[in-house]
């Protein structure tokens, strides 16, 4: 009579075959890589160059939004839409606020002078993207991120938010003004007038 086969009972002979050439080969291949891009994580930390830089803090959410507040206060120049607009000085530090659903309050900022941007949110995890380049920053409740910025063209860009964060999530768009450096360009060579 035939056996039955059963997932209860082992099989009675050497069911498995041992790894030929070609897998040995490939899993070798397969394993180093791994250890490659292993090794990659941390030389990429700290020799990659993409760290931000600037410096981090914890922040009391309220803290912070006071601080925001006062930098309000302080640099106001105007309002569109019920947004304030700051112009702080060349050197200061700016702050920018993430919550449901805005960025808050919109920048205006000078080409070519420095700023620390700090970043903080005061209700859940938001991403700060400026459009239209490739940057990306988390924006958390109870740090604060202080970037040392230099915006090196004027233009009038956007932030939105890339970290789902609720209902009006696709809504989160802030503005960042850069306006052009005062200096007086010299006309180029050729140039007329
Ligand atoms: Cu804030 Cu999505």
């Amino acid at each position: 009579m035939e056996e039955l086969h059963s997932a209860l009972v082992s099989p009675r002979h050497v069911w498995w075959k041992p790894a030929g050439k070609q897998e040995k080969v490939w899993v070798t291949v397969s394993f180093v890589w791994c250890m490659i891009l292993f090794a990659m994580m941390p030389l990429w930390h700290i020799k990659g160059g993409q760290n931000p830089s600037g410096i981090r803090a914890r922040v009391d959410p309220i803290a912070y939004h006071k601080r925001v507040e006062q930098f309000v206060a302080d640099y106001k120049i105007g309002e569109e839409s019920g947004m304030p607009i700051v112009a702080p000085p060349p050197g200061s530090h700016v702050y920018l606020l993430g919550r449901m659903w805005q960025w808050y309050p919109s920048l205006q900022l000078e080409e070519g002078k420095s700023y620390t941007l700090h970043l903080s949110s005061t209700d859940l995890n938001h991403g700060f993207n400026l459009q239209p380049f490739n940057i990306n920053f988390q924006v958390v409740p109870g740090y604060d991120y202080g970037l040392r910025v230099t915006p090196n063209k004027a233009g009038d860009y956007r932030v939105i938010c890339n970290e789902y964060c609720g209902i009006g999530h696709h809504l989160m768009i802030g503005k960042v003004l850069v306006t052009p450096a005062k200096t007086v360009a010299a006309p180029r060579q050729g140039e007329e007038g």
